[in-house]
């Protein structure tokens, strides 16, 4: 049989599909380097909304009234419990399960336990949107305490998500400083236009497959090093550095041998990424109150090295791992904390596409070989 021969010249608009728009959305923008939810800058998301008012934002077109807002946390909390059959499940699951695989099948488990799975009328959606955005976090937690053997602890119905699913995982109440950080970090990995993740949650919605299946595609897509994967990549590189004194050698090494550094980069943003600053502050802020600036100054000269050598700048996922660390998170849980914030974009991808669906077929562009004929297998 002929190999297939390579393609001559990239796809009809470039490879990865890059700069081609799929399909009309009202959600998110990116417009010359600015990203907005709805319209609304990020940056002034960042610094004034709590991460409900950005779920309602998002699902809802609209920031959210006080009343809205009251009743949309508690709506969030007090669905946030998980069916014990779902923590039995878990408690399966082999030793050497990591947090992300566990997310992942978690997920695609609770569709069953979940008596309006397959409804799909929009009244059904939204509510199992606000049971899917609060179990995400419970999930996570549950998981991290049971592969440590430690019981799951129940959402209290009082908290914010970000507060819920520090107490969920701690099983004390968490300072309001953490919860600020975790929940400023929800607001600005919610959502980001058609990236892969949400690409394959609305290829999945667009099939009319249900809520859960387009969740648990978009966490499969989400898992991987070149998308959410390269927060936890960006941690193992600071503790393979470990120290300041070693950064420059390692970097200088890694771009010697042409090997990626993680957090850096973007297929959109060529000239930065605008919600990499407020991680960075961040970071700086939580480095100096814990008294660990290595971790921020570490991350700092590998942005110049990385910067001045190749002109990339910092992505999402760059300070967010130093910022999780210095809230005492391990680093398997960084991707997986990224999923429970990026969920509220891909519902609200889901919701969009449910309202004026068409299935997503796109075409390949066809580069193997031609006239072929079937050959009896003994003359192979
Ligand atoms: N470190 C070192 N070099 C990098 C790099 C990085 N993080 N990101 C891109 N480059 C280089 C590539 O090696 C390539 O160089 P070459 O032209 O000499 O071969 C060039 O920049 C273009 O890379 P490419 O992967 O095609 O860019 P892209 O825009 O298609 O990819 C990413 C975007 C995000 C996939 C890419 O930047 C990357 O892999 N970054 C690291 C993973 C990461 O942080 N992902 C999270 C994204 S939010």
């Amino acid at each position: 049989m002929a190999e297939a021969t390579a393609p001559a010249a990239p796809p009809a608009g470039g490879a990865g599909l890059r700069d081609v728009v799929a399909l009309p959305s009202s959600i998110t923008s990116i417009e010359n380097g600015v990203l907005s939810y709805r319209g609304i800058n990020i940056d002034e998301l960042a610094d004034n909304a709590s991460f409900e008012e950005v779920i309602h934002l998002l699902w809802h077109e609209r920031l959210p009234t006080q009343h809205e807002l009251e009743t949309m946390r508690g709506q969030l909390a007090a669905n946030a419990d998980l069916p014990q059959g779902l923590i039995d499940v878990m408690k399966s699951f082999p030793r050497r399960t990591t947090p992300m695989e566990g997310l992942r099948t978690a997920v695609s488990a609770l569709a069953m336990f979940d008596a309006e799975s397959e409804d799909m009328s929009d009244a059904a959606n939204q509510r199992k949107a606000i049971r899917l955005q609060g179990q995400m976090a419970s999930i996570v937690a549950a998981y991290e305490r049971i592969r440590n053997d430690r019981e799951p602890i129940p959402p209290r119905p009082e908290l914010s998500l970000a507060a819920n699913f520090l107490y969920m995982l701690r099983g004390i109440l968490p300072d309001p400083l953490s919860v600020r950080a975790l929940d400023k970090a929800f607001t600005l990995h919610a959502d980001h236009e058609l990236n892969a993740s949400t690409f394959c949650a609305r290829v999945a919605a667009a099939t009319l497959t249900d809520m859960h299946s387009a969740v648990t595609a978009a966490i499969c897509a989400l898992k991987g090093p070149l998308h959410g994967g390269a927060n936890e990549q960006v941690m193992k590189m600071l503790n393979e550095i470990g120290h300041t004194d070693r950064v420059e050698s390692y970097i200088r090494n890694k771009l010697q041998n042409k090997e990626k550094v993680m957090g850096f980069g973007h297929a959109v943003y060529k000239d930065g990424d605008p919600r990499a600053k407020h991680l960075r502050e961040m970071s700086r802020q939580l480095g100096k109150l814990t008294s660990q600036e290595n971790w921020y100054k570490m991350s700092v000269m590998i942005e110049e090295l990385v910067t001045g050598a190749k002109g990339l700048k910092p992505n999402v996922d760059f300070y967010s791992a130093s910022v999780y660390h210095y809230l005492n998170i391990s680093s398997d849980l960084f991707t997986p904390i990224f999923a429970i914030s990026r969920c509220s974009g891909w519902l609200a991808h889901v919701l969009e596409q449910y309202a004026n669906n068409k299935l997503i077929r796109p075409r390949a562009e066809y580069v193997g070989p031609v006239d072929q004929h079937y050959v009896a297998i003994e003359k192979r």
